[in-house]
């Protein structure tokens, strides 16, 4: 057991539920219970290597910095992904604790799986890509899809001094500044709903990296990296469920630099029919339920082929329905705030697809 650092700050205790898998065991997947005791402030990295270096040698995981730079500590804690290393274990422990006092309230049994039984924090591999080992994930397509975008600095200038700096101004740098904190960790293409109901879609962390190209200024192939983008998997996928901007450990609002994305797009002109679906299907979303359904913006783009599969996870299924959500008390008043935007004489949903 860790040695706390500071005597006068009692030591956390956790039970920690992590989903083990070993594909040369052939076993299914399962969760595997640790009972540890921490030092006030530690991790959950730390309390992985805890239990990776005294409790059980098998269990795998990625890490390097232990800083929230490197972003390879990527998993799902909780049921959100997070960097592990800037994850206070007292806060995931309080957020069990809650689940499981709300689960006590309800008087629901909670999971059969005794490894889950009262306020265990769960430790998951990312989602959105297939498993290799426990928490280590396979993430080949995630790189393949940065790669697409081409994250690297284009120019067909001929310039003289081709090797001499190329100034930009505070306010140019500014533009970009956020799309450079990202440390491509994956959190926010783990959580996404579109890749999940539609694995080709590019994801949120190579819209990113192409919004810090297509915005800076000395990168002269904005049009055509945002034509790449504006066609099929492309930006237009997005549902705007605000999930990645959620997610992301460094802050970045990222559904709102991909909405900055698609504004440079339709200001080139590469406004394409599922982009025009996409925005009836918000107006006409709005106004029939009062707020965004995500279900059919996905479908109205052609992200989910064929409709929403009762196939997918049940969590997704909930959130695409808009399950989860509170009803809107007066959808009339949405409507005739939406009728008078449009204009005189109209009755709300004409328009719609
Ligand atoms: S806002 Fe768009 S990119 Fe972000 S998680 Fe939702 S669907 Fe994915
Ligand atoms: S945008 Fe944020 S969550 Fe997504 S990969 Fe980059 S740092 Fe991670
Ligand atoms: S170990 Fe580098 S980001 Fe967590």
């Amino acid at each position: 057991m860790p040695a706390a650092d500071d005597p006068g700050v009692p030591p956390v205790t956790a039970a920690l539920a992590i989903r083990r898998y070993d594909p040369e065991l052939g076993d299914e997947a399962r969760w595997q219970r640790y009972e540890i005791e921490m030092p006030a402030g530690s991790t959950v990295l730390e309390a992985l290597m805890y239990v990776q270096e005294h409790v059980d040698g098998s269990l795998a995981f990625r890490r390097s910095c232990r800083h929230a730079i490197c972003g390879s500590c990527g998993m799902r804690i909780n049921g959100c992904a997070r960097l592990a290393c800037n994850t206070q274990l007292t806060a995931v422990v309080a957020e069990a604790e809650r689940r499981a006092a709300r689960r006590s309230a309800a008087a629901t049994s909670g999971d059969d799986d005794a490894a889950l039984a009262g306020a265990a924090v769960r430790i998951e591999p990312l989602g959105n890509m297939p498993v290799i080992r426990d928490l280590v994930t396979d993430m080949t397509v995630f790189w393949e899809k940065l790669r697409s975008v081409q994250p690297w600095l284009q120019s067909l200038d001929d310039r003289a001094d081709a090797d001499g700096e190329r100034l930009m101004t505070p306010h140019q740098y500014a533009v970009i500044a956020q799309g450079l904190l990202c440390v491509e960790c994956g959190a926010c293409y783990s959580d996404c709903i579109a890749v999940e109901a539609a694995p080709e879609f590019v994801g949120p962390t190579s819209l990113v990296k192409a919004y810090r190209y297509a915005y800076d200024v000395r990168d002269d192939q904005a049009h055509r990296r945002l034509h790449d983008l504006a066609g099929e998997h492309g930006m237009w996928e997005c549902t705007h469920c605000y999930v990645c901007t959620q997610r992301c450990p460094k802050h970045l609002r990222v559904r709102e630099l991909i909405g900055r994305l698609s504004e440079l797009a339709q200001v080139e002109g590469l406004c394409s029919d599922a982009a025009v679906k996409r925005s009836q299907a918000f107006v006409a979303g709005i106004e029939q339920s009062g707020r965004v359904d995500e279900r059919t913006l996905a479908e109205k783009a052609g992200a989910v082929r064929g409709g929403v599969s009762a196939a997918l996870p049940a969590p997704v299924s909930e959130m695409l329905r808009g399950g989860a959500r509170e009803p809107i008390s007066d959808v009339d008043l949405v409507r005739r705030v939406a009728g008078r935007l449009r204009g005189p004489g109209s009755t709300g949903a004409e328009g719609a697809p």
